[in-house]
C-alpha cells in the first residue's frame, strides 16, 4: 500500500543512542530502523519518555553529552552533495558545515514549544528571511516576497504588517503557524513535528493540524509526526511506529494498527483512546511502572507490564516480525497466541 513505488527519501537503521552517565547508561534510542517514502506521514507514537524525540533529534544531529549517537545509519536521498542524480548519504557521516547544508534546507523540524526555534529579541521579518536568504539563491526582497506568501500559507492575517512583529507579540498558535512557515520556507522535503500541537489549547491544535495537513497535501512534504496521542496519529499519520523504552514494539499503516493492532503495548494504548463520552482524566492509565530505562536489561521493556509474557520473555529479546503484509510486530508468536494464561 505505498503512496508510490519510489525509493525511500530516508532510512534509518539501527539508530542507537545513548545517554551515558555516573550512575550508568540510558538506551534512549536502542536500533530503531524504519523507511519513509516521499509524500508519506509517519507517525511515531509512545509514552513520554520512549524516546521519540531522541530519534529525531539524532537524525537532525542535534545529540550533545552526555548523549551520544553510538550506532546506525541514517541514510537520506539527495543531490546535495553530488550535484545531479539523487544519492543516499549518511546524516551521521556529515560534518557540521555539511550538516548545516541539510537542516532547514532539507529536512526541517518544529519543536513542541515555538519559542525553541523562534528568537524573542529579533522581528519575524528578521527570522523568516535569514533562514530564506541563507539556503535559497535570493536577494532580501524576494525573500519577503517568500515570507509574506508563506505566512499567507499558514493563515496568519495580514502577514505583511505581521513581519514587523516579535514573536512576543503573537498567540502561541500564530507563533506555531509562523515556525511551521519558517519550516516549510525552503520547501524541504522532509519536516519533523516534534508534537507540535501539545503546548496548545484542543480548538487551536484542531486548526494547526488541519493546516498541517493542508500544507502536506501542497508541498507533497514527507513528515515524521511524533504525539503521545494515538488520535492525532490517526488524523496524521499514513504509517505508524509504536515506541516504547527506546525500541521499536510495532510498525504498520494506520489502518492495520487501529483494526488490528498486535504488540500488547499498542492494544493497552488503544485502550486507552478517549472516546467522546469519556472525560480525559477518567481514561485508564496502562497499569504497571514505565520502563527502567537506567542499565535496562536486553529483553522487552513492555515485559514488567505485559499480560500475555510468557518464560520465554525472561530470556531473550524478540526480534521484529513482519506478522501480517508490511505490518511488524516485536513479540514471540506464542505469547501473542496463548500467553497471559
Ligand atoms: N539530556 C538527557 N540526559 C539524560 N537522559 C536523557 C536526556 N534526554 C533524554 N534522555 C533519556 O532518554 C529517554 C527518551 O527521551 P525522549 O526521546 O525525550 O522521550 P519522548 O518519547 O518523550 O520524546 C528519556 O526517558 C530519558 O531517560
Ligand atoms: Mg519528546
Amino acid at each position: 500500500m505505498e503512496k508510490n513505488g519510489t525509493d525511500p527519501i530516508l532510512k534509518v537503521q539501527d539508530l542507537r543512542t545513548y545517554f551515558k552517565m555516573a550512575e550508568g547508561t540510558v538506551k534512549a534510542v536502542d536500533g530503531i530502523s524504519f523507511e519513509l517514502h516521499p509524500n508519506e506521514v509517519l507517525g511515531i507514537v509512545g509514552e513520554t519518555g520512549s524516546g521519540k524525540s531522541v530519534t529525531v533529534k539524532s537524525i537532525m544531529r542535534l545529540i550533545y553529552p552526555p548523549g551520544e549517537i553510538v550506532d546506525g545509519k541514517v541514510l537520506f536521498k539527495t543531490d546535495e552533495f553530488s550535484k545531479g542524480d539523487p544519492e543516499y548519504i549518511d546524516i551521521l557521516k556529515l560534518n557540521e558545515e555539511e550538516m548545516t547544508r541539510i537542516r532547514g534546507r532539507h529536512i526541517s523540524m518544529v519543536f513542541q514549544d515555538p519559542m525553541t526555534s523562534l528568537n524573542p529579541i529579533f522581528t519575524i521579518r528578521d527570522q523568516m528571511i535569514e533562514t530564506i536568504t541563507f539556503h535559497r539563491n535570493v536577494d532580501e526582497a524576494e525573500a519577503e516576497r517568500i515570507a509574506i506568501d508563506m505566512l499567507d500559507k499558514v493563515g496568519i492575517p495580514d502577514p505583511r504588517k505581521r513581519l514587523n512583529d516579535y514573536p512576543f507579540q503573537l498567540s502561541g498558535g500564530q507563533r506555531q503557524r509562523v515556525v511551521i512557515a519558517i519550516a516549510l520556507s525552503c520547501n524541504p522535503e522532509i519536516l519533523i513535528a516534534d508534537e507540535p500541537t501539545t503546548a496548545l489549547d484542543v480548538t487551536i491544535q484542531a486548526q494547526i493540524l488541519e493546516l498541517m495537513k493542508d500544507l502536506q497535501r501542497e508541498f507533497r512534504t514527507s513528515i515524521i509526526f511524533i504525539t503521545h496521542d494515538l488520535a492525532i496519529i490517526a488524523e496524521m499519520a499514513d504509517k505508524v511506529m509504536v515506541m516504547y523504552g527506546g525500541k521499536a514494539v510495532e510498525f504498520g499503516n494506520v489502518i492495520d494498527i487501529f483494526e488490528n493492532p498486535i504488540h500488547p503495548y499498542t492494544n493497552a494504548l488503544l485502550k486507552c483512546l478517549p472516546r467522546v463520552d469519556v472525560k480525559i482524566r477518567d481514561l485508564e492509565p496502562i497499569p504497571g511502572q514505565p520502563p527502567v530505562m537506567l542499565n535496562a536489561p536486553p529483553l522487552c521493556p513492555f515485559l514488567p507490564r505485559c499480560p500475555i509474557r510468557i518464560e520465554r520473555c525472561e530470556k531473550e529479546y524478540p526480534e521484529m516480525v513482519e506478522m501480517e503484509e508490511k505490518h511488524y510486530v516485536r513479540c514471540f508468536k506464542e505469547a501473542l497466541s496463548d500467553g497471559g494464561e
